[in-house]
């Protein structure tokens, strides 16, 4: 199984904060924006992963997260040229993808809650086997994001981008699992009427040809993304409570990686060196320490 960050796009509607930086390389709270859905795809047990950004931002990403070894993975880069649509992932990542399933995330993408690894793991097994995942989740802002619209009985019916007059209160979160059709099924996609090729056109490809899952995640689960200044905001805040609070540290690559055992006592240890005296690198110390 393969995994692809999309961390492109210009970040407009967060200006004047990404008029010279990458909206992913942001501090949501204690760390790089990015660290996010990357942790998510590790928790999925992905360890190729490839990050997709645009040509100013790509050598940033590469500086602060070199070849992945440091988390027991392998990451590649590669540019988009232009923001043509997040379906174009898959036409540009096809040589990456090669003959297996693969997942993608959105860089501005924040899952936290319990159980979850089990529901990735699952999806993982579904692309393996043909059946992709996309996951669904209750918001007040239905207009802002692509949108499910379900039947009597509870089954999804169709996938709206953002529609003016939305269906259901459910929408499509920015992390999807797909089978290895995925890349012959995007070239299908013609541009939308805002001239990208829509990740909801290919979601409901999917759909029509009953291939998708849809797994809606429930009340108890934190799904945010972090596109705008208010939600950006919050998100932050949300970490920062719950890391307190619990004294946990929450995506934590490195950690992730020691906890799958995809790298030693000794490697977590000399990563924690790089961050230094910060919390973050005093947290993984500890980890690597045995102390948690
Ligand atoms: C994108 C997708 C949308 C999805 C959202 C989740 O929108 O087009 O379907 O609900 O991500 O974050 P964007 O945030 O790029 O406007």
């Amino acid at each position: 199984m393969k995994g692809i960050i999309l961390a492109g796009g210009s970040g407009s509607r967060l200006y004047p904060l990404t008029l010279v930086t990458s909206k992913q390389l942001l501090p949501v709270y204690d760390k790089p924006m990015i660290y996010y859905p990357l942790s998510t795809l590790m928790q999925a047990g992905i360890r190729d992963i490839l990050i997709i950004s645009t040509p100013e931002d790509l050598p940033r990403f590469e500086a602060l997260l070199g070849d992945g070894s440091s988390f027991g993975i392998r990451l590649s880069y590669l540019m988009q040229p232009s923001p043509d649509g997040l379906a174009q992932a898959f036409i540009l990542g096809e040589s990456f993808i090669g003959n297996d399933a693969c997942a993608m995330i959105l860089g501005d993408n924040i899952f936290h809650g319990s159980g979850f690894e089990r529901l990735l793991s699952e999806a993982k097994d579904r692309a393996e086997q043909g059946i992709s995942t996309i996951f669904g989740y209750y918001v007040n802002d239905p207009e802002r994001f692509g949108i499910l619209e379900f039947d009597s009985a509870k089954q999804v019916l169709s996938i709206e981008e953002k529609p003016k007059e939305p269906k259901s209160n459910y929408c499509v979160t920015g992390l999807y699992f797909y089978d290895n059709r995925v890349c012959s099924l995007a070239k299908t996609l013609t541009p939308s009427a805002r001239g990208e090729l829509e990740i909801t056109d290919l979601n409901n490809l999917y759909l029509q040809q009953r291939k998708l899952e849809v797994t809606l995640l429930d009340r108890g689960f934190t799904w945010m993304d972090a596109g705008t200044t208010d939600s950006l905001a919050n998100v932050s805040d949300f970490i920062r409570t719950v890391q307190t609070r619990q004294g946990i540290v929450i995506s934590a690559p490195e950690e992730i990686a020691y906890l799958q055992g995809w790298i030693s006592a000794e490697s977590l240890a000399a990563s924690a060196v790089r961050y230094s005296n910060s919390p973050y690198g005093i947290h993984l110390k500890r980890v690597a320490e045995g102390k948690t």
